[in-house]
C-alpha cells in the first residue's frame, strides 16, 4: 500500500486530480467512482480547472457515486447528487445518462438482482475515490458491515451523524437523515484502483487501524482496504504526525513524502 503524505490537503489534492484528469486524457471512457463528503472538495475544483486547462473530455467517462441519502430526489442542498453537480458535474462535460447514482427509492430488500451492483460489475471502476469516517466507515459501510456486503440500504452510525450535521446541517443533528443507500464493500474492492484520502487528526484512528499489520475487521471498515492490490492513501503530515510509530512499523507500507 502506498501511503502518500503531503503537508496540505490543499498539495494532496491537486496529485489526486492529476490522477483522475490524466486517466481520462489516455482513457476517454474512463469510469470513474467518486465521494462526496468534505474530503475531496478541493479535489473536485481541481479536476475541473485541470478539465479546462488540458481541454479534458469527460463526454465518454462514466461516474459511479458511492451513496445517497435515502428516499431523497437529489436536488435537495444536501443531498449528494446536488454535491456532485455543484461541485463538479456541471464543470465538465460529462452526459447526464453516464452519471450514476444507487437508486433511494426502491425496496431493497426484495431485489432479485442489485441493478447498481451488476452495473458496476459490468463496466469495472477504473479509479473508486473513498473518504473515511472518523469510526472507520468507507462509503457508509459502517461499523460492522462484512465484506461481501452489496449497495443496500443502511443506517447512520451516531458518530457519522454528528459529523454530517457540523459540516452540512449547521450543527442541527436532527436535521440530518438517518438512512441511505450505500455502495457495498464488496463493490468498493473490485474497482481496479482505490484512492483513499484523509486529511484530519480525527480521523488518524481509522487510518492506523488500515496500516496496522492486524487482520481486517468488521469494527473498521477501512480495514478491508489492506488486501486490495493497487491502494493509494493519500494523507497530511497532520494524520501522519498523530499515528502511533507502532502502526507504522508494517512493512507492506510504502510511506512517500512529499517535501
Ligand atoms: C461520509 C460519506 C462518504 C464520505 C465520508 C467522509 O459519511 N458517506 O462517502 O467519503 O463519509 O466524509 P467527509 O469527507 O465529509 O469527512
Amino acid at each position: 500500500m502506498r501511503i502518500n503524505v503531503f503537508k496540505t490537503k490543499q498539495e494532496a489534492s491537486i496529485e489526486i486530480a492529476k490522477i483522475m484528469d490524466d486517466l481520462v486524457a489516455s482513457k476517454p471512457d474512463a469510469s470513474l467512482g467518486f465521494a462526496t463528503g468534505s474530503t475531496f472538495i478541493l479535489t473536485y475544483a481541481e479536476m475541473a480547472k485541470l478539465s479546462k486547462i488540458n481541454k479534458t473530455d469527460y463526454d465518454h467517462v462514466r461516474t459511479f457515486n458511492l451513496d445517497e441519502y435515502l428516499n431523497t430526489k437529489g436536488d435537495e442542498p444536501f443531498c449528494y447528487r446536488y454535491f456532485m453537480n455543484e461541485k463538479l458535474f456541471k464543470h465538465l462535460n460529462l452526459s447526464p445518462q453516464n452519471i450514476n447514482f444507487p437508486a433511494v427509492d426502491i425496496d431493497y430488500s426484495s431485489l432479485k438482482t442489485n441493478e447498481y451492483d451488476q452495473i458496476i460489475d459490468n463496466i469495472g471502476i477504473d479509479i473508486q475515490l473513498v473518504g473515511l469516517g472518523r469510526n472507520g466507515h468507507i462509503a457508509f459501510n459502517e461499523p460492522g458491515s462484512s465484506k461481501s456486503t452489496g449497495t443496500r440500504v443502511v443506517k447512520l452510525a451516531q458518530t457519522t451523524i454528528e459529523d454530517h450535521a457540523n459540516h452540512f446541517f449547521g450543527g442541527n443533528v436532527e436535521k440530518v437523515p438517518k438512512e441511505a443507500v450505500s455502495m457495498g464493500v464488496a463493490s468498493i474492492l473490485k474497482a481496479k484502483k482505490i484512492i483513499l484520502a484523509a486529511w484530519e487528526k480525527p480521523k488518524a484512528e481509522a487510518v492506523a487501524h488500515l496500516f496496522s499489520t492486524e487482520p481486517e475487521t468488521s469494527q473498521w471498515p477501512v480495514t478491508y482496504l489492506k488486501w486490495h492490490n493497487d491502494v493509494d492513501v493519500f494523507i497530511t503530515e497532520e494524520i501522519l504526525n498523530n499515528i502511533d510509530q507502532k502502526f507504522l512499523a508494517n512493512p507492506s507500507l510504502e510511506l512517500i513524502k512529499y517535501w
